[in-house]
């Protein structure tokens, strides 16, 4: 019986997380948000053929890289998570970041890290009882500690862009929100601040890595497979 009662209770949280999910109040901050970032993403290239120098650009840096290993077998998978990042980075940031940036590294690290750890069987009780996410221990407090990293990497480059901004030429998507948050400064309903900058970059970042390398990373792997496709 005790095994009935965890299996309907999981099943009731289930259903029930679905229908938050479906009946989610997307409001008006939702929709202003998601508005601004598609045209601007748009703008910079995405769904576009103007993306694709970018993306050509980053190919000759794999290239390099890859062939740095000569005939010897390699982990193709950061390199690419670093390049597919790259290319992010360059609408996102304005600028790529050397495969050696340490720091960098480190973030794209952290970032997979974090994947694993939210997949983690211990973690995704977190969706039933927000309060475990607290727990000074384990795969909850190692999670806490990688967000914390990541926040901070992406609040200092969001920084180094309000410091240095120059409103005739933006550089990138940090620029253009700036831009657009001082145009609609005075409007009331406006929800454009800092703080849904710093979570649609960590969304554009985060969202955008991870599904794209792994999907370039399978095709490497069914490439390799069967050369004659290739
Ligand atoms: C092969 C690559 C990718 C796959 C398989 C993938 C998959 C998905 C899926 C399944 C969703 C949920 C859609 C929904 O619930 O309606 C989503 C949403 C999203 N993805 Fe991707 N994605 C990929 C690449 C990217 C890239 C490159 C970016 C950004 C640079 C990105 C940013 C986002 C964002 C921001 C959302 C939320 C959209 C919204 O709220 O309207 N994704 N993606």
């Amino acid at each position: 019986p005790l095994e009935v009662i965890a299996a309907l209770t999981v099943f009731f949280l289930v259903v029930l997380s679905l229908l938050c999910v479906i009946f989610a109040p997307y409001g008006p901050v939702w929709k202003q948000q998601r508005k601004f970032s598609l045209s601007t993403l748009r703008h910079f290239g995405v769904g576009r053929n103007s993306l694709e120098p970018k993306i050509i650009e980053e190919l000759k840096f794999i290239k390099e890289e890859m062939l740095k290993h000569g005939k010897d077998s390699f982990n193709p998978f950061p390199i690419i998570r670093n390049a597919v990042s790259n290319v992010i980075c360059s609408m996102a940031f304005g600028r790529r970041f050397n495969y050696e940036d340490d720091e960098f590294k480190t973030m794209l690290k952290n970032m997979a890290r974090a994947l694993e750890l939210s997949v983690n069987s211990y973690m995704i009780l977190v969706n039933i009882c927000p309060w475990l996410y607290y727990l000074p221990f384990g795969p909850f407090r190692e999670l806490r500690k990688t967000e914390l990293d990541i926040t901070a990497f992406l609040k200092k480059i969001i920084a180094q862009h309000r410091d240095t901004l120059d409103a005739a030429n933006p550089r990138d998507f940090i620029d253009m929100y700036f831009i657009h948050a001082e145009e609609e400064k005075n409007n009331k309903e406006s929800s454009f601040n800092e703080d849904y900058l710093f979570f649609i970059i960590g969304d554009l970042f985060i969202a955008g890595t991870d599904t794209t390398s792994n999907t370039l990373l399978w095709c490497l792997l069914y490439m390799s497979l069967y050369p004659e496709v290739q």
